[in-house]
């Protein structure tokens, strides 16, 4: 089983277990137990943040130290830049605090409620090396978890009569496309006071439209919304409304900005971007409309492009600051200003491509 595979199964049963009434505390003890027994990891447990100190809340592991204050170590530092810090080698990160001397590295999350910083989720490991931005991404979607308690009624009847919706999408646009968007905006949203049940339902039916057509499926997404009576048992008329305008306005690349942080939110949830995904996806789109040009041709086209939509003054507008597109956008952007890089990326992803085409 991968990792990813092993945190997904995680997720699941995290979403099931977690109790909207049980309070912070109560979940944070299962959350702690259900990570740690998950991968055996040496120490995992959450500091609460409270004024200028974190507090030692639910861990698992061996006696770990009581407070951390605001910017040290790296549960401070973590806190203190509102980023998740993964570090390889405790021992090469200055201010590291070692709790226990069989620590090799360390990865730190913030858990975020309704726009601020609530605690962090900090976890040790016995070898060097151990997380990378895989258990990042998954450790946001299962602290996100924690103060995204969706009600379990609304997430039965969507996973029940709406993710299977997609299963008559087209490849891109499965119910696994579904699922990740919903994850992204549960791991985004909590960075904002906004009501999660309403950017879960936006998530949800945000490509819904693609039953009629490619071209106005947002607007039918909308429609579908708003002509579906069983939301009104957990939202009201005017939630309802929000919550079509951003499933709506989640193709606002096409003009406008999204009018809402609802909107931005699946947006921004809807777009990822991975530098070798968007050199790959601009060289398959010359090779099967440009076929005529040879290598030095589309290179020309893959560096027009890109430098157009990404480079520093593309058109290319972010809806969230945070989100980790933004992190991407600024890699792909090294990239693009180091013209030798660009062209090794474009020069391997090309002959990829080649291959795959004469296969
Ligand atoms: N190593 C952490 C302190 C907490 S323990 O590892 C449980 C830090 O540097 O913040």
């Amino acid at each position: 089983m991968t990792k990813e595979e092993k945190y997904s199964e995680l997720l699941k049963t995290a979403e099931s277990l977690i109790d909207p009434k049980a309070g912070m505390i109560a979940n944070m003890s299962n959350m702690a137990a259900l990570i740690h027994h998950g991968f055996g990891f040496l120490w995992t447990g959450f500091y609460l943040a409270g004024g200028e100190e974190l507090l030692l809340g639910p861990f698992q592991g061996p006696l770990a130290c009581t407070r951390i204050p605001f910017g040290r170590g790296v549960c401070g530092t973590a806190w203190k830049e509102e980023r998740t810090v993964i570090v390889p080698d405790v021992d090469l990160f200055p201010g590291h605090i070692s709790c226990s001397g069989e620590s090799r590295s360390e990865i730190v999350v913030p858990v975020w409620n309704r726009g601020k910083i609530v605690a962090v989720l900090d976890i040790d490991s016995r070898e060097t090396g151990t997380f990378d931005e895989v258990d990042g991404k998954y450790l946001e979607y299962l602290c996100a978890v924690l103060s995204c308690s969706i009600d379990s009624g609304l997430r039965k009847y969507i996973a029940d009569e709406i993710i299977p919706r997609y299963d008559n999408f087209d490849k891109g646009h499965g119910r696994d496309h579904a699922e990740n968007v919903i994850r992204q905006a549960m791991a985004l949203c909590v960075r904002y006071d906004v009501n999660p049940d309403m950017v879960y339902a936006a998530a949800a039916y945000h490509d819904t439209g693609l039953c009629a057509d490619r071209k106005t499926h947002h607007i039918v997404s909308a429609q579908i919304i708003r002509s579906d009576a069983v939301l009104e048992s957990w939202f009201s008329r005017d939630e309802i409304d929000v919550i079509a305008d951003a499933a709506e306005d989640h193709r606002a690349s096409l003009g406008h900005a999204p009018r809402t942080i609802y909107g931005r939110l699946i947006a921004e949830s809807d777009r990822l971007i991975v530098p070798e995904t968007v050199i790959r996806r601009t060289v398959q789109y010359g090779l099967a409309h440009y076929p005529e040009l040879d290598m030095e041709g589309h290179y020309a086209r893959t560096v027009e492009h890109i430098d157009e939509k990404y480079g520093d003054n593309g058109y290319l507008q972010l809806w969230i600051p945070e989100s980790p597109n933004a992190l991407r956008l600024e890699e792909l952007r090294e990239i693009i200003r180091d013209r030798s890089k660009l062209r090794q990326c474009f020069e391997r992803v090309y002959a990829e491509e080649k291959a795959e085409l004469n296969f």
